[in-house]
């Protein structure tokens, strides 16, 4: 295992630095890892390495709070070296990883074996999620704050992998063993079955989202907040994606109880032509929906309905989505992609610069208390990631680094590019190739608020 390099020096010369209010000119200076100043001149030591940002848009380094990298199992589809790649390619210096692996992620040895498989060649920082089970249930509550640890995730439904915890007697007692917040896939299992089984024969991923409908959806969100209510344990809801859940949400008002994410796949895409256009590369769980689901989703993130913006990035191969649906895989890869679908949407006026950085670095960081990250200011860690926004254009394919090699958003006119990332001082990717060693550590989290 090698021990990956803490910290650099660099002097951020004359960018645009991006903060959840606005863009200022700014220079920012970062020492041995650190963020030191950040004014609109700063005088670095001698010596210091520099970097030119004029005319470069400098945002802190952002957080995808969900992705899935495959390791260990599924490596024919992704690993931890090529997951990050992917990542810091697209601007993400930290990422929370799904439990869904083979072997899940379910008890201490598997977190361990994962953070040792990330050290040395993971090019971002990095905490893995563990997977609720049955069995685990009342275990997690000792095993969430190991160091490395995201919190527990529970899948309602079943999704790729064999995770699932369908009960409400079951989940509670997760909720019940630990204090962190519990991220959750809600989908109802037993409306699940039923649709499964009603849409069995001759069905084609066009009724992806009649199988897992909104029903199935929303019954498992309803569910989720009376037991978050019940218990008084924080939870996050995952990947929303329908405008009847987001009902629930502001009628509910269950403030930080209860915090909610969304994809920019359920942003960005409609059915029913994702389906028509993509076929079941556009398949994920839970499923993509209508023009009205997704408009009311950007109002509802407008407004303030989601702390932060997941890429839930699912890669499998072309060859797995090329399988008649319903054996086609769900899951759409999307790390490298978030940044520049964002800044487009601020182009297009449905978002503020400024959410850039809310919803992907000061939401994420409150969501799950990730420590020392989220802000270009004196005492974050010096994660930074330098925009062109004159690099505009259709998404070009041979950029993409995740292993599986395709987006749905190939070829989407897109207003600005990543062109350098910074971990922790030192240059990671520049110019669409990776710099350095991988230097990924843990993420530090806040010790959980007592119950
Ligand atoms: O579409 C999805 N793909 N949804 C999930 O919940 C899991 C993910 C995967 O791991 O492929």
């Amino acid at each position: 295992m090698t021990a990956p390099v803490r910290g650099g020096d660099l002097w951020v010369r004359g960018g645009l630095v991006v903060g959840v209010d606005g863009a200022d000119p700014r220079d920012v200076l970062i020492l041995g890892g650190r963020v030191q100043q950040v004014a609109r001149k700063v005088a670095a030591p001698p010596g210091c390495p520099s970097l030119d940002a004029h005319g470069k848009l400098v945002l802190p380094g952002l957080i995808d709070t969900q992705v899935h990298f495959r390791e260990p199992g599924l490596e024919h589809k992704e690993d931890l070296a090529s997951g990050s790649l992917a990542a810091i390619a697209g601007g993400i210096t930290g990422f929370c990883e799904m439990p869904n692996t083979k072997p899940a992620t379910t008890d201490p040895e598997k977190l361990v074996d994962k953070l040792r498989r990330a050290s040395g060649r993971c090019r971002a920082d990095h905490a893995f999620f563990l997977g609720a089970t049955k069995d685990n249930a009342d275990r997690l509550g000792e095993w969430e704050t190991l160091p490395g640890c995201a919190g527990v995730k529970v899948f309602m439904g079943s999704s790729t992998g064999d995770l699932l915890i369908e009960d409400d007697a079951t989940f509670e007692r997760v909720l019940r063993a630990g204090r962190r917040r519990v991220a959750v896939h809600a989908e109802d299992e037993p409306r699940l079955r039923e649709r499964k089984a009603r849409f069995a024969t001759g069905s084609s991923v066009a009724q992806h989202a009649d199988v897992r409908d909104v029903e199935t959806a929303l019954r498992a969100t309803r569910r989720l907040l009376d037991l978050a209510e019940r218990t008084g344990r924080p939870v996050h809801l995952l990947h929303v994606s329908t405008a009847e859940e987001v009902a629930l949400l502001r009628e509910r008002r269950l403030g930080s109880l209860v915090t909610a994410e969304v994809t920019p796949n359920h942003l960005f895409l409609a059915a029913p032509d994702c389906y028509e256009r993509f076929g079941t590369l556009a398949q994920m769980n839970p499923p993509v929906r209508n023009a009205r689901a997704r408009d009311v989703l950007r109002q509802a993130l407008a407004d303030g309905v989601f702390a932060c913006i997941g890429s839930d990035h699912a890669p499998h191969t072309r060859e797995e989505k090329s399988k008649p649906y319903p054996d086609s895989p769900s899951g759409i890869p999307g790390v490298q992609t978030t940044l520049p679908l964002l800044l487009t949407a601020v182009r297009d006026g449905w978002l503020r610069l400024g959410d850039v950085v809310r919803f992907l670095c000061t939401g994420p960081i409150a969501v799950y208390g990730i420590e020392d990250k989220g802000a270009v200011a004196p005492g974050s860690d010096g994660d930074l990631v330098l925009v062109d926004p004159s690099r505009t254009g259709p998404l070009d394919g041979s950029l993409l680094r995740s292993k599986v090699g395709w987006s749905p958003y190939c070829g989407v006119e897109l207003a600005g590019w990543p062109v350098a990332t910074v971990l922790r001082g030192r240059l990671a990717w520049q110019d669409d190739r990776p710099v350095g060693e991988p230097g990924g550590v843990p993420l530090s989290f806040a010790p959980p608020a007592p119950r």
